[in-house]
């Protein structure tokens, strides 16, 4: 099967599940029921949830349905991180997965608020791996979802963005960049993978290697997403290109350039399919979506 089909099939599996999870917009209070469905549902590669789904049934053997609450836990975190991001505060962008951002739809309050609730709720969904899984590998999984969204992980590096933002000595945004770029979108890549991982029961060589394979696709993902923002195709991409420069974003191409950053993100995931190369042919997929990752074209 090809990846872009497997992605596909996964996504729709995703979809279904975040439809079931999220609150009916029939329940009060509807307008923010529906701020957090319009967000989520209108689309999305669903990239961090498959990685969860696929290391630990795939590479592990643990029944998708029962991985499912901590899959959707993380895309949640996910879209609600790009809610905020969106934000006239932040990257103030009208156009996200091929519709109007949400505050430009319900307004900055009610966006604020989404996302505070979908980031709760994640953490509520957690929950319900009790029954399925160890105790102690619900608080494994618990605590690193939330240092990957927290201070050290996600929220710090949105921090450091936006701090960073119209740096003019390179020196300084060579510095910032890759902190930037590890946690901002490489911390919940990681915590996707090892989450999988965790609840698979991976023994520590195992956890080890996919740390190494997730740090470096998740570094990967955010150059090519720098990358997309200057080159990319608008209509693919569901967001305006050339959001970065504008506001004078450090980013890969801005300081290393197309071409290098382009380089730079290929070793990366050449040293990602390395580190996996324990499990032989059963992380045949994770081979691919590691491709996936540079080859993709939104
Ligand atoms: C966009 O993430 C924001 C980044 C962290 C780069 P994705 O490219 O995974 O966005 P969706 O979920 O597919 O819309
Ligand atoms: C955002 O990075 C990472 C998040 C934590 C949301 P970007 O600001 O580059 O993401 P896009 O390009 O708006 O999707
Ligand atoms: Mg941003
Ligand atoms: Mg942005
Ligand atoms: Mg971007």
């Amino acid at each position: 099967m090809e990846i872009k089909d497997f992605l596909a099939t996964k996504a729709k599996t995703i979809d279904q599940a975040l439809d079931d999870y999220l609150p009916s917009e029939d329940k009060k209070p509807s307008r923010l029921h529906e701020s957090m469905r319009y967000s989520t549902l209108i689309g999305g590669k669903r990239l961090r949830p498959v990685l969860t789904l696929t290391v630990a049934h795939y590479l592990f053997g643990v029944e998708e349905k029962k991985v499912m609450p901590a899959a959707i836990a993380i895309e949640l975190i996910h879209n609600y991180s790009l809610i905020h991001d969106d934000l006239p505060c932040m990257d103030d962008d009208d156009y996200r997965r091929g519709e109007l951002t949400n505050h430009k739809v319900f307004g900055d309050a009610i966006s604020v608020l989404s996302g505070d609730a979908l980031l709760t709720y994640a953490f509520e969904l957690l929950t319900e791996l009790d029954g399925d899984f160890a105790g102690e590998d619900i608080v494994r999984v618990s605590r690193e979802i939330s240092q990957s969204a927290g201070c050290q992980g996600m929220v710090g590096g949105q921090v450091v963005d936006i701090l960073a933002e119209g740096a003019e000595r390179k020196k300084d945004k060579k510095t910032d960049l890759e902190f930037i770029h590890r946690h901002k979108t490489g911390a919940l890549l990681q915590a996707s993978v090892r989450t999988g991982a965790i609840l698979g029961g991976a023994n520590k060589e195992e956890l080890t290697a996919l740390t190494i394979y997730a740090e470096n696709i998740g570094l990967s993902f955010q150059i090519i997403d720098d990358i997309l923002d200057v080159v990319g195709d608008e209509e693919k991409l569901g967001k305006e290109v050339g959001s970065d420069e504008g506001k004078n974003k450090v980013t890969f191409p801005s300081v290393y350039g197309l071409e290098e950053s382009r380089d730079m993100a290929q070793k990366k995931i050449q040293s990602a399919k390395e580190a996996i190369g324990i499990f032989g042919k059963d992380a045949k997929l994770l081979v691919k979506l590691a491709d996936y990752i540079i080859d993709r074209n939104y």
